[in-house]
């Protein structure tokens, strides 16, 4: 019991030490001694309902930090931690919920704010839809292919494929508008597979049209082929 005691003593005199120091430390090496912590995220862009992890850190490894984070000004939780980051998991669903966040590192009374850290909330690309018109002429088929999805934040890339290579650049569309692109295919022609994908800031997130098949030209009429 009273081994108890001494030690609880011991501890409390012990850390109250370490905290004096601290704040003196704290005081007279105002910015250097101890940074500010850093707030992350594996990304700012995010869609409504998405869980994320933020991270605070700081530069220090050795000391106990205690990480607290706000959004605005409402306190969100607290961990403790040395040399890990503190990790929070929160859900962005409403829009007042992408920031300002901010996290604070305390050792006792000396403690310093991060930078403000926003998230952007993205609504996510819905398949696209892929048409497509075709001009043929006696040597050659003229093929336009559009492709539009119809919600998602802009600006959305879209990109053409045939079978599963892209033939096109990313073309990007900063407004509501189908994206384009012309091809020419000699005749007679093989069956050809096209689709095409929407994306937009939102990371490791894309959506694909249908696949629009469009049969072959000419395959039974070999012999006029090769008489030509
Ligand atoms: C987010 O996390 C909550 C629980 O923490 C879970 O119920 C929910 O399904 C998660 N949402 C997504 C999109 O992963
Ligand atoms: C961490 O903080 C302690 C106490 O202020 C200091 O003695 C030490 O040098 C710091 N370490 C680093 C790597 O900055
Ligand atoms: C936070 O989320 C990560 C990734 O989803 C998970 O591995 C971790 O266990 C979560 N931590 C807490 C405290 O919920
Ligand atoms: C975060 O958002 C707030 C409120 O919209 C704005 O005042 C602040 O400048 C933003 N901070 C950063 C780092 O983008
Ligand atoms: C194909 O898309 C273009 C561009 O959006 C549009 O003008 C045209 O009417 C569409 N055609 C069909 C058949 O849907
Ligand atoms: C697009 O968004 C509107 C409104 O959010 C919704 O009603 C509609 O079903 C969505 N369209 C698709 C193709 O998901
Ligand atoms: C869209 O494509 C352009 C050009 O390739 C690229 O610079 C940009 O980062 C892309 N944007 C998105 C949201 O993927």
């Amino acid at each position: 019991m009273w081994r108890h005691l001494n030690r609880l003593l011991f501890w409390s005199i012990f850390s109250s030490v370490t905290c004096r120091k601290a704040v003196l430390d704290c005081e007279a090496m105002k910015t250097n001694e101890f940074p500010s912590p850093c707030l992350d995220s594996k990304t700012n862009v995010v869609m409504k309902g998405q869980n994320v992890s933020m991270f605070c850190s700081h530069k220090n490894k050795s000391l106990q930090i205690t990480y607290s984070l706000f959004r605005h000004k409402t306190h969100l939780g607290t961990q403790n931690g040395k040399g890990e980051p503190a990790i929070f998991n929160l859900s962005i669903t409403e829009a007042h919920e992408s920031g300002p966040y901010k996290c604070k590192a305390q050792v006792c009374s000396c403690s310093k704010y991060s930078r403000d850290f926003n998230f952007t909330i993205v609504e996510p690309v819905t398949a696209p839809v892929l048409n497509i018109t075709v001009i043929q002429t006696e040597t050659d088929r003229h093929i336009t292919l559009h492709c539009l999805s119809v919600n998602g934040s802009l600006p959305i890339n879209y990109t053409f494929f045939e079978k599963h290579i892209a033939i096109s650049p990313a073309i990007s569309k900063y407004d509501r508008e189908s994206a384009e692109f012309k091809l020419t295919r000699k005749n007679p022609g093989e069956e050809e597979e096209y689709r095409c994908e929407a994306k937009n800031r939102l990371p490791d997130y894309a959506a694909y049209s249908q696949t629009v098949t469009m049969p072959s030209t000419g395959k039974s009429d070999q012999s006029s082929f090769s008489q030509v």
